[in-house]
């Protein structure tokens, strides 16, 4: 029996009637279409589908959508302004810190996450807390560059 839930995703307001079994991954990418947040293992292992439930990183492939009844997600796609991609995101590419970019949703969001609460990590904070996160491609010297180098741009504009 469906249950009707209310989210805000990305900023937008959504009334969704959902299963009691169905995951906040498979309602993000199929019932609203946003397939930037990526499922790999869906057992909670290698964090492919992250994304943020009020602002913090959480696995979800092992959240069921009524779960977050009320809460307020931010995907991937939610992360660039008016076409401007975040500056995480442009740091990922001007550090080649994609390959296949399965990873890179997840990854981006948990960096997010980490630098809206420590805008001045170290190199070791930086790993701990993408520990979650696995790149099957092996890029890890890259991404904790980029990210190192967006907290530095984002420090020396004001971003968020
Ligand atoms: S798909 Fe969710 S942790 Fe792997
Ligand atoms: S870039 Fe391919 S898994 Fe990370």
């Amino acid at each position: 029996m469906p249950r009707t839930i209310h989210l805000t995703v990305n900023g937008h307001k959504h009334e969704l009637a959902v299963e009691d079994n169905l995951t906040l991954a498979s309602l993000l990418r199929h019932h609203l279409g946003l397939t930037g947040t990526k499922t790999g293992c869906e057992e909670g292992h290698c964090g492919s589908c992250t994304v943020l439930v009020n602002g913090s990183p959480l696995y979800s492939c092992l959240l069921l959508a009524t779960a977050v009844d009320g809460q307020a997600i931010t995907t991937i796609e939610g992360l660039a302004v008016d076409g401007k991609l975040h500056p995480l995101q442009q740091a990922f590419l001007d550090e080649e810190a994609l390959q296949c970019g399965y990873c890179s949703p997840g990854i981006i969001l948990n960096a997010k996450a980490l630098l809206d609460k420590n805008p001045h990590p170290t190199e070791d904070e930086i790993r701990y807390s993408l520990s979650g996160n696995l790149c099957r491609c092996g890029l890890y010297q890259r991404i904790v560059r980029a990210v190192t180098n967006a907290a530095h741009s984002m420090a020396a504009k004001g971003a968020r």
